[in-house]
């Protein structure tokens, strides 16, 4: 299995987001990276639109159906489901029920559970006891090895905006995850950075943002803001030996390859 993984697309209904971000050409030419990597399935993780409107969700549906693999997104903080739910095609959003738009897809040799972690009234992420339940039954369905993909992070990353308050419902997510050791990843965005974490025996990444990177400092003593930045995402694949492989790429543009020797 190959999947690469898009994050935090913050796009604009028509201009630059923020006026800065060209959120659209930068996904426009992700889209033409990716096709040529052939992979295949694409998560979406989140904050597809800057401020949920149907206008902007469009305007990334409409660059993300370029896509030649098939893709599966799962709502972020900054979207609205009523926009996703009327510019995203079923087939990638195939949870139409209410209070949460989570799903489980089988892909091949793997499962792939999205599991909404947004709340329609607050920046952080919340796992309520019925999305609780809800992931319980279904990892209890099946060994099989599964990928989690959500957009908030359940744990803390030192990142100052996304910590305070942190996930709602997180002790409760923990104690599902911890009862399933088939779940590989727990793939999130949310931070606008790559991290990664060992959290009750699962792996939990973050992907980087499509084009607006976190500035960081691990003391909290600057308040942070983004750089603008090239395309990033996250490329996770099997190897030979059947193990979750999870790569970091930036779609800059340095000298090389050079050989090695
Ligand atoms: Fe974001």
């Amino acid at each position: 299995m190959k999947i690469a993984q898009i994050s935090d697309l913050h796009m604009g209904a028509e201009e630059k987001t923020l006026g800065i971000v060209d959120a659209a050409g930068k996904l426009e030419k992700l889209v033409a990276h990716i096709n040529g990597l052939q992979p295949d399935l694409v998560l979406v993780s989140g904050d597809i639109a800057h401020e949920g409107s149907v206008a902007e969700t469009t305007r990334a549906a409409a660059l993300l159906a370029n896509l030649t693999a098939p893709y599966y997104l799962t709502p972020g903080n900054h979207d609205t489901r009523s926009a996703l739910q009327a510019a995203i095609p079923q087939a990638a959003l195939p949870a139409r029920e209410s209070g949460h738009l989570s799903y489980c897809i089988e892909a091949e040799t793997l499962r792939i559970i999205a599991l909404d972690s947004s709340d329609p009234d607050a920046p952080h992420g919340r796992i309520c006891p019925a999305r609780a339940a809800w992931l319980e039954t279904t990892l209890a369905a099946s060994d099989t090895p599964t990928l989690i993909f959500m957009h908030h992070p359940p744990i803390k990353f030192a990142v100052e905006e996304t910590d305070k308050p942190p996930m709602e419902g997180a002790d409760m997510l923990a104690k599902v995850v911890a009862r399933h050791p088939q779940i590989e990843r727990i793939l999130c965005g949310h931070i606008h950075l790559m991290a990664q974490a060992l959290w009750h025996g699962r792996l939990v990444m973050t992907a980087p943002s499509l084009g607006m990177r976190l500035s960081w400092h691990p003391d909290h003593i600057k308040t942070s803001g983004f750089f603008d930045t090239p395309p990033a995402f996250l490329w996770h694949m099997h190897n030979e030996d059947g193990v979750l492989l999870s790569h970091e790429f930036t779609l800059d543009q340095p000298d090389g390859p050079f050989g090695f020797s």
